[in-house]
């Protein structure tokens, strides 16, 4: 499905555009309408989208869902949560959606039966019937993976922290850099530390290097292979790579490969999180995605909230020359959630092809940053106010503070992030000096929720999983595979055998050999 720009319903929006870039253009002159926030603002659960600081108007918001249905978005939803083959270079589902149907009316038992053993499990470690080798209760757990074998459990139990049981310490290490591994150890007890060794694959690189460095850290201790069962699980799809690294068979969770690796933070992936949080809140973070879900799934979609949001970033990535977007939660918890969204988003939307082949002719998936506020804004947030580029912004705030006794300083915090939306959007077109002239008409959503809970995190990640996939209907591409990663992975294997014997060398390119002659030079270790 190619041919997007010349559809009709993209010249619409091409004419719709042109209004809003025309010179004497105040995005703050939208706002004479009274019913502006409530026309352009949505509740979901509690979750309230105020979309009203966007450059659009009814027109253009018409024209966006007359390309949506163009584009046949409806039947393509449809079609993921029927479970069609929409991963079609890989030929399977992309069914991270079955991962959150409430118990009992799972269209996947294998999805219940994990859970289960996911809760059997982590019931033991919290009651400290499961021990170590030599008898001691675990205290601390390190997951080893990548990706999204990590980011996504690494930002939630962070996230989530004021939930934590207390039962254990969960660690995250992925770098193959042995500083991570090496510096997360320290202080670690190899009698009352457990590994989760999380790869879809059962095959990456770094992954597989972290886990038999500690499995050489724990041996030291153990002195005895058999002590490998007490401190080794993992969760995999590769049941067979996962035994043959000595891996008990008891404690294999299994994954299916109609999940991705980038949303796959619901299956047991999310071991880790269900061991710092408890299950109970992990089956409300699943509960939360599925709230989101539903709304996806039966919300028209002018009401739609993924799909809203995902036209805004098609619209501004197609007529407003955006080449990036930001997301500044100002929310300290959230301190990880633009980087677990930049595989989210970049991975899926990093296409150049449509679904057939054949050269997509709009800008597809952009860059996706962002930090938390209020910090930012005492770093880039200058260019986002009077710099070149146009990134529109989203912004997240809770309601609630996070901690209790906040005092003033909550207040604070959201005053920050309704200001800066404020002055991106109306500029300083008064001021006639040209140094502190702030332009305005610079667009963004803020996301604001009641609190950070389980539930509400779980329905703001799906939101995101969905938005991506909105854009990717509309640009015609594959949100689910990841072809471009897999020439780096291919190089570094030769180049490795290049560093570890110069022997290997012949044949470099002249940039490769130079590097690897002065790390010679420099490494005499
Ligand atoms: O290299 C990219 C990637 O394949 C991601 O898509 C994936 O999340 C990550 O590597 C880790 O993969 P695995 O879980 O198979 O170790």
């Amino acid at each position: 499905m190619s041919g997007l720009t010349d559809l009709a319903a993209w010249q619409t929006l091409s004419d719709q555009a042109r209004r809003f870039t025309a010179e004497q253009f105040q995005l703050r002159r939208l706002f004479d309408e009274p019913q502006r926030f409530q026309d352009f603002s949505l509740r979901q659960g509690n979750l309230l989208l105020d979309y009203s600081k966007n450059i659009l108007d009814q027109a253009s918001l018409e024209a966006l869902l007359a390309l949506a249905e163009a584009r046949e978005l409806p039947a393509a939803i449809d079609a993921m949560f029927r479970g069609e083959a929409i991963n079609n270079t890989e030929h399977r589902p992309a069914l991270h959606v079955a991962l959150r149907e409430p118990a009992g009316s799972s269209s996947h038992p294998e999805v219940a039966a994990a859970l289960d053993k996911m809760a059997q499990f982590v019931a033991a470690v919290h009651s400290q019937q499961w021990r170590g080798f030599s008898g001691k209760a675990i205290k601390a757990v390190v997951n080893i993976g990548i990706g999204g074998s990590d980011l996504g459990p690494a930002m939630v139990t962070q996230a989530l922290k004021a939930y934590g049981s207390g039962h254990v310490a969960v660690h995250f290490v992925s770098n193959v850099d042995p500083v991570h591994l090496r510096q997360t150890l320290a202080g670690l007890d190899p009698e009352t530390t457990l590994f989760i060794i999380a790869s879809k694959s059962f095959t990456t690189l770094e992954t597989h290097q972290n886990a038999a460095a500690a499995r050489r850290w724990f041996l030291n201790s153990a002195a005895d292979e058999a002590a490998i069962a007490k401190h080794f699980v993992a969760i995999s799809t590769n049941l067979e790579a996962a035994t043959a690294f000595g891996i008990d068979p008891d404690n294999l969770f299994p994954m299916w490969d109609w999940v991705g690796g980038r949303y796959s933070l619901w299956s047991a992936i999310g071991l880790p999180i269900a061991l710092a949080i408890g299950m109970d809140n992990f089956r409300a973070l699943l509960a939360g995605a599925h709230a989101m879900d539903q709304h996806f799934r039966g919300a028209e979609l002018r009401q739609n909230m993924p799909v809203l949001m995902g036209l805004l970033t098609v619209w501004y990535t197609g007529f407003f020359n955006a080449h990036s977007s930001a997301v500044v939660p100002y929310c300290q918890p959230l301190e990880q959630f633009p980087s677990f969204l930049q595989q989210l988003y970049m991975e899926s939307l990093g296409k150049r092809v449509d679904r057939a082949g054949n050269p997509v002719d709009s800008n597809t998936g952009e860059v996706l940053w962002g930090t938390v506020g209020t910090n930012g804004q005492h770093s880039y947030f200058q260019l986002l106010h009077q710099g070149r580029e146009f990134i529109p912004v989203d912004f997240i705030a809770t309601a609630r503070a996070g901690v209790d006794e906040a005092g003033e300083a909550h207040r604070h915090l959201l005053s920050n992030c309704l200001s800066q939306s404020l002055a991106l959007m109306q500029g300083t077109p008064d001021e006639q000096d040209p140094h502190k002239q702030l332009p305005g008409n610079k667009p963004s959503n803020t996301l604001l929720l009641d609190e950070l809970n389980p539930h509400n995190l779980g329905s703001l990640i799906a939101l995101y999983e969905h938005k991506v996939y909105v854009q990717s209907v509309i640009w015609g591409i594959n949100a689910f595979d990841q072809w471009g990663v897999e020439l780096g992975k291919q190089l570094s294997k030769s180049l490795f055998s290049a560093l570890d014997d110069d022997n290997n060398s012949a044949g470099l390119d002249g940039s490769s050999a130079g590097l690897i002659q002065q790390i010679r030079q420099w490494d005499t270790s």
